[in-house]
């Protein structure tokens, strides 16, 4: 049952079939192939390249097998190469002699070029989706901590004083970017490749414009040979889930710290955390685990196709059926995490008074104090030795800054006067940072407002 037998003399050895087939796993595209078909017949039938009967019987034909495919009723046998043969096959011997013209003018390039574009647009879609409905989360612990202390770190060792608010924001900005990138690939990518043919475009009087506007795209492609043998936007959606994966891994090592029993800062849901079969006090953060650990497997994916793709020449090649297994592992890998991810943060719970605490007892308060010696005209390089000092005495005696005494405060500098206490609070660390981007409430209101605006887009 070869859509090519007719050059051939010996059927094909088995196991060259199986190594060949890509049915096994590009019946994921059958959805786009379908409605690539009927687009390309409805094309031929207002070319008076097919007759309008022929087109009927063809379309009816072709809603048949995908209502087959999607009820169950209709399942992929073996000995089909592809899911373009199964689907022509199916066709042939469901209406007979009309779906033979079903393939004029076309090939399986531009169909496999199509298809698999079809299905990456229509992912992203999802992608974003589930991107945005991360980033409502994110929003929503945003504006409910605005107030909510902790340190925040540098080389994982406290530095100065944030909020939860200002923290979950950098993901906020993470995951818009990565937004921006799947629609950036949206708008590159939404030409049409049909009608390209193998490679030097066909000899029938076809319509390009016309299956590239039923399909929803922009406009047809400008080359055919190109066309085909295009898989930039394929290496670019995995390039974007790497990022996404990338930011999803970084916020799941920083759950995963914040969850351990040192830092204490979050603690995550009965229902995203599990059990240990041997240790009965653990509960674990695998979803985060997990989250992080697929990271490589979308990496591998990206490095795959980049690789796979770096010496075929023009046109077509074999080579590019190896874009599909990789692909849609990456797209599903990426999804699941997504959904996963929103909903783990969505159910963990902040313990507020642990961060606090934090970020009291580390000096990260320890600029403000040479701050405050600056804004009483101590040089900042003399005003950093001076507290440096400062700290070298807290750490002997076990105390934050804020535990010392005046007198102490003055026998290391005399400029330090009762209002220290006050500048050096945690209150007066976060509030008075409020340049565009910094912790401070007012800054951090400002942004909230523009981070609305962009889940409106
Ligand atoms: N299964 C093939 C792929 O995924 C479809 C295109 C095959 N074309 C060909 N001339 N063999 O790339």
């Amino acid at each position: 049952m070869k859509l090519w037998g007719g050059r051939f003399t010996k059927e094909e050895n088995q196991l060259v079939h199986n190594f060949n087939e890509s049915l096994s796993f590009d019946r994921k595209l059958y959805h786009q192939d379908i409605e690539g078909s009927v687009a390309h017949v409805t094309m031929l039938a207002r070319q008076g390249i097919v007759s309008e009967e022929d087109r009927e019987a063809i379309v009816d034909g072709l809603k048949g097998i995908l209502a087959d495919l999607d009820s169950g009723s209709l399942s992929f046998t073996r000995e089909h190469e592809d899911i373009h043969s199964f689907v022509e096959a199916n066709l042939i011997s469901r209406i007979g002699e009309a779906g033979k013209r079903l393939h004029t003018g076309r090939s399986r390039n531009d169909q496999v070029a199509l298809d698999m574009k079809l299905y990456c647009r229509h992912e992203i879609g999802e992608i974003d989706g589930l991107v945005k409905g991360l980033m409502e989360e994110i929003l929503k612990i945003m504006e409910e901590n605005l107030d909510t202390y902790m340190p925040g770190f540098t080389h994982l060792q406290k530095a100065q004083p944030v909020t939860l608010a200002h923290h979950m924001g950098a993901y906020f900005e993470m995951f818009y970017r990565d937004r921006t990138r799947l629609r950036d690939i949206r708008e590159r990518m939404n030409y049409c490749p049909l009608g390209s043919g193998a490679l030097a475009g066909t000899t029938y009087p076809l319509d390009r414009e016309y299956t590239a506007k039923l399909l929803g795209f922009y406009g047809p492609t400008l080359n055919s040979m190109d066309s085909v043998s295009d898989r930039d936007y394929v290496i670019e959606l995995l390039d974007a889930m790497a990022l996404i994966m990338m930011h999803l891994s970084r916020f799941s090592e920083e759950i995963i710290i914040w969850n351990s029993n040192e830092y204490r800062f979050v603690e995550l849901d009965d229902a995203y955390s599990t059990g240990s079969s041997i240790m009965p006090q653990k509960k674990n953060p695998d979803i985060a685990e997990l989250v992080r650990g697929k990271t490589g497997r979308v990496y591998g994916a990206l490095m795959s196709m980049l690789t796979t793709m770096k010496g075929i020449p023009l046109a077509y090649d074999k080579d590019m059926q190896e874009d599909k297994e990789l692909t849609f592992d990456a797209i599903d890998t990426v999804k699941g995490c997504l959904a996963l991810f929103a909903g783990m943060i969505a159910t963990m719970t902040f313990r507020k008074d642990v961060m606090e605490a934090s970020a009291k007892n580390g000096f990260t308060n320890a600029t403000d104090a040479a701050d405050y010696l600056v804004n009483h005209g101590v040089p900042f390089r003399d005003a950093h030795g001076i507290v440096g000092q400062l700290v070298l005495c807290c750490i002997g005696k076990g105390i934050g800054l804020d535990d010392m005494t005046l007198e102490e405060f003055q026998a290391v500098s005399p400029v330090f006067e009762e209002d220290i206490y006050e500048a050096i609070s945690m209150r007066t660390c976060v509030e008075k940072r409020v340049t565009l981007g910094g912790p401070g409430r007012t800054a951090m209101e400002r942004v909230i407002q523009v981070c609305k605006e962009r889940l409106q887009e």
